[in-house]
């Protein structure tokens, strides 16, 4: 099974590709703003509509402390802070990713509103009761311990406080060897069914649990991701080589697959804490 830190450290979405991609627009380093970055380093499906999406039903706003749980190379954490005013935590298992996302952050000047730390989201290193909102987006699938998952969350959220994510489902059309092309292809070798995500969030406590179902908005999604990595074919060849770069299409394309058959699909779950 691919491990999780070298699907992350060879993933196609990186610090590296983040800035070529705005240096090509011709925007010098020293004048990139987060906006410049955020047409770049979204790591989840519907890029900024989806973090708006969260940011509505969550009520995220200038006086909310979120905590961006998997955040990747900081996309979602540092758009919070600028569009919403938000002062935002990101926690990363990824090492590498946690290092870009500070960079990039730097980079535009938002370090006082933004910061990042490694950790773990099923066993964090934060106080009980001290921050406002939880967002996730596409990672709770890598996630074995998720009992535990919810409970953290249940537990760093104040009373009252919100959490939302989204995330790829597996519904009981899915196969065995599905959940094995998962597990070796993208890291993910624990596809949860909606029902499993609501009864895990009741379960930690959380009330008014909801989920609006997005496969059908995702399959649009993906095959323009698709295609998007396929455009980056040169330059994930030559950071990765070949057979990253074919594994990562084909599995893209056996993802769209089993999203058309109803096998898999996405969601976004939000709850609330007393
Ligand atoms: C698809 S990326 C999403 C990044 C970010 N949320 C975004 O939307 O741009 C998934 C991230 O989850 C992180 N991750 C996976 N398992 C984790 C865990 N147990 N704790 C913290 N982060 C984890 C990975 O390192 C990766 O950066």
């Amino acid at each position: 099974m691919t491990s999780l830190k070298t699907f992350y450290d060879e993933h196609p979405i990186n610090e590296s590709e983040i800035l070529e991609k705005v240096e090509n627009e011709g925007i010098a380093r020293a004048d990139i703003k987060p906006e410049d970055l955020s047409r770049y380093d979204q790591d989840h499906y519907g890029a900024l509509a989806a973090t708006d999406a969260l940011a509505a039903t969550l009520c995220i706003g200038p006086n909310s402390h979120v905590l961006d749980l998997c955040s990747g190379m900081g996309g979602t954490s540092r758009y919070l802070a600028y569009r919403y005013g938000a002062t935002v935590l990101g926690v990363d298992l990824t090492e590498s990713r946690v290092a870009g996302a500070r960079r990039l952050t730097e980079l535009v000047g938002l370090q006082d509103k933004v910061s990042y730390r490694v950790g773990d989201a099923a066993h964090m290193d934060l106080d009980s009761d001290s921050v406002d909102r939880i967002v996730s987006q596409e990672s709770f699938l890598h996630i074995e311990d998720r009992e535990d998952l919810f409970a953290e969350c249940y537990r760093v959220l104040k009373p009252g406080g919100g959490m939302g994510f989204t995330d790829v489902l597996a519904t009981d059309r899915i196969g065995t060897a599905a959940r094995a092309r998962f597990a070796e292809g993208f890291a993910a070798p624990h596809l949860a069914s909606v029902d499993a995500y609501e009864a895990l969030m009741t379960g930690a406590g959380f009330t008014d649990v909801r989920s609006v179902d997005l496969s059908a908005e995702w399959l649009g999604i993906l095959h323009d991701r698709l295609d998007m990595y396929r455009s980056l074919e040169a330059e994930t060849v030559a950071r990765f080589g070949r057979d990253r770069f074919e594994t990562y299409i084909g599995m893209y394309a056996f993802f769209i697959a089993q999203i058309d058959a109803g096998a898999v699909g996405g969601a976004r779950i939000t709850g609330w804490k007393r």
